[in-house]
Parts: C-alpha cells; sequence; structure tokens
C-alpha cells in the first residue's frame, strides 16, 4: 500500500500540446482522491501518467519514495478500471478475475485465495462460474474491479468506472465502491468522474483540475463552503453558485458589499481598510439564497420556474449577457413566476472574489 507525491508533473504531446504543468500533490496511504474537472482537462492524462500508460514529459511521479517515472506499468503495482471494462466475454467470471494471476505464473491455490477473497468482498460468489453476458451492467463492473483486486494493487485507479449504468445503477454501484473503500482502509484509490454526487460522497479529498493546473485540492466541503477561486465555486455545486458583481463599502471582522443589481451583502470574510472601494464579485449559492422582505443581496423578477417537488428552482430575467441568477427555495413554489422577489443569504455564507480569487485565502 502506498504513498504517492507527484512534483511539477508536466505533459506535453507531440512536444507542442500542453495538457497539464506543474502538478504537485502528495497522496497518502489510505486516500481515496477525486480528480473532477471540465472535459478536456487532463483527468484521464493524469491518471494514465500515473498508471505507467502515459509517458510523463515534465517533473517525478514518486510512489513511497521511489521515482518511478521509467519503472513499466506492471511494476508499479498500480491496477487501473476503465468506464468500458472490456471483460473477455468467452471466460467465465472466476477465468476473468484469475486472468492475470495465471499470466503472472501463481500458483492454483494463491489464485483461488485471490478470487475468493474479491469475490467475497464483491460479492460475486455466486456467479463465478457465468460469463459475462449473463451479468447485469453493475455485476460486470465488480467483475472488473475483481480484476484489479486479485492483484492486491498498492494504488487502485479508476476512470470514470460507474458512467455507463444507469441512473438507478450509479448509485447503488457507488455505495459499494465507497463500502469496498472502507473493507479495504489502507489502500490508496484514485477516481475520476463528471458526476458531483460520486465526487462529493466518495472522496477524501477533491482535486479540481483546470487551465492545464490544479484549481484547488481539499476535503469535499471545503471546496464547498470555501472554494479558492470563481472557478472551484461554480465547479462545485448545482446549479453552480451565483456570482453578483459589487463593491466593498464597509471593511473589518465582517465586510459589506454594494452590488451593482441595488443589493447589499455582508459577508463574513474579514477585509482591511484598504479594500475599500474594491470592485469585487460576491458569491451566493442558489440554495443559500433566502426570501426576505427586508434588506436584500438580490432583488429580481422570476423568468422561469423549474419545480423539482423537493426543491423549486427560480431563474431570475437576466441582465444583459449575464448568466442568469438562479435562486433554490425549499418545497413548491410555482405562484412565483413573474413576480419580484427578494433574496438574502448569511453573512457566514457569503464569498468574496477578487479578480477572481478568494479574498478568505489572502
Ligand atoms: N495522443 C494525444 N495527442 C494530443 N493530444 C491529446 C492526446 N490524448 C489526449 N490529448 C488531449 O489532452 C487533453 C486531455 O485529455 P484527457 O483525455 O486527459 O481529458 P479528460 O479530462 O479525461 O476529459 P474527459 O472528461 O472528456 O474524459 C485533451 O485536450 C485531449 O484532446
Ligand atoms: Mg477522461
Amino acid at each position: 500500500m502506498a504513498d504517492l507525491k507527484l512534483t511539477d508533473v508536466a505533459k506535453t504531446y507531440g512536444g507542442t500540446v500542453d495538457v497539464l504543468k506543474n502538478i504537485n500533490l502528495d497522496i497518502k496511504q489510505g486516500e481515496l482522491i477525486v480528480f473532477v474537472g471540465p472535459s478536456g482537462c487532463g483527468k484521464s492524462t493524469l491518471l494514465r501518467m500515473i498508471a505507467g500508460l502515459e509517458k510523463i514529459t515534465g517533473g517525478t511521479l514518486e510512489i513511497d519514495g521511489q521515482v518511478v517515472n521509467d519503472i513499466p506499468p506492471a511494476q508499479r503495482g498500480i491496477a487501473m478500471v476503465f468506464q468500458s471494462y472490456a471483460l473477455y466475454p468467452h471466460m467465465t467470471v472466476r477465468d476473468n478475475m484469475s486472468f492475470a494471476l495465471k499470466l503472472a505464473k501463481k500458483s492454483k491455490a494463491e489464485i483461488d485465495e485471490a478470487v475468493s477473497r474479491a469475490a467475497k468482498i464483491l460479492q460475486l460468489e455466486d456467479y463465478l462460474d457465468r460469463l459475462p453476458k449473463a451479468l447485469s451492467g453493475g455485476q460486470r463492473q465488480r467483475v472488473a474491479i475483481g480484476r484489479s483486486i486479485v492483484r492486491d494493487p498498492k494504488v487502485y485507479l479508476f476512470d470514470e468506472p460507474l458512467s455507463n449504468l444507469d441512473a438507478a445503477l450509479r448509485v447503488a454501484t457507488r455505495i459499494e465502491i465507497a463500502q469496498l473503500k472502507e473493507s479495504m482502509p489502507e489502500s490508496t484509490m484514485i477516481y475520476v468522474t463528471h458526476d458531483q454526487v460520486e465526487a462529493m460522497t466518495l472522496a477524501s479529498r477533491i482535486v479540481v483540475l483546470a487551465n492545464k493546473g490544479i484549481a484547488q485540492v481539499g476535503s469535499p466541503l471545503e471546496l464547498y463552503e470555501r472554494p479558492k477561486n470563481e472557478f472551484v465555486a461554480q465547479f462545485i455545486g448545482s446549479p453552480s453558485m451565483n456570482l453578483l458583481p459589487g463593491e466593498i463599502v464597509e471593511t473589518g471582522e465582517q465586510t459589506t458589499i454594494k452590488l451593482a443589481g441595488g443589493g447589499m451583502a455582508v459577508s463574513a470574510v474579514p477585509t482591511q481598510e484598504a479594500d475599500k472601494g474594491l470592485k469585487v464579485n460576491v458569491g451566493a449559492r442558489p440554495e443559500d439564497m433566502v426570501e426576505t422582505d427586508g434588506d436584500f443581496v438580490f432583488e429580481g423578477k422570476v423568468d422561469i420556474i423549474e419545480a423539482l417537488g423537493e426543491v423549486t428552482l427560480l431563474y431570475f430575467e437576466k441582465d444583459g449577457d449575464a448568466d442568469p441568477v438562479i435562486g433554490k427555495l425549499p418545497g413548491i413554489h410555482g405562484d412565483l413566476r413573474g413576480k419580484t422577489v427578494r433574496l438574502t443569504v448569511a453573512p457566514e455564507k457569503v464569498q468574496v472574489f477578487h479578480n477572481g480569487t478568494s479574498l478568505y485565502y489572502r
């Protein structure tokens, strides 16, 4: 089981196309790290470099203190599970899971033991003699994970392992992966996903990749409650955090911002005298906005309503080209369409960004 250390890791394709730069990351044994980021930002590339399937063009990757840049994949002690699980169709579950160990010339006793252990962890014991075509998508994905468990790797890498599954199966398999991790607390896992819920529920830490680098690393709730920059603020959480332009008018332990839209926001983020007059964006999550009769952060006319039952999304009339401000109120509010609504946000939930960066982290 292993610690990983990435130092200034970079990837350039064909000597010219920079995909990743200056990736610095310390991963401790037992962590489940989730990579998220927009499509094409380099998540799979980074995972494949860790696996050894893609050359590292700059910097170093260490596993347990040893630089492994030039160590071939098979000797890195890493197992990777892909989105398309590609089982051998003519082999039973047992043979699919045994295959790598047979290639490695392990004894029959060792193979049997490894396969039964994996089958037990993954609840595949009843399916060992079936062919993949006689399994559900979720069961096939478990076999794919089983193929990696039998090898007892130091590090597990998952590249969107659940994205081929339907919604209900995704939820069930996500919970299985969480249980799998719990049953192997010593194992280090890196998991790539597009799915916010997977990232928030599985990760010990999330790495947000953007613009060829790391936008922020932190626990799921750190990223949600204290995003370092506007990118992370809008990437984590759905619908995205609203950004409202304004100017700091009062500083101190709390900060007061006069908003261009006419509202006033008070933030628990402290500022100094010199910040007076600073142009900022106030960040307010849709779910943190509550109706008020008094002082408001935002006032607007509701253009569109989406009633999801549990919550109602309010899309306000747009101001020019800006994204519409979105509110999320608990319960059903079909009557608000076309009405003017005033919303406020508690100071501890109000983020303040200057030039895209949170003032909280200065
Ligand atoms: N062999 C290659 N040659 C040149 N560019 C490549 C090559 N492979 C990938 N890229 C580019 O590298 C970038 C990162 O690709 P990667 O597959 O890592 O993205 P990703 O974050 O996994 O995206 P997705 O979320 O869509 O899976 C992309 O812009 C892609 O076009
Ligand atoms: Mg990818």
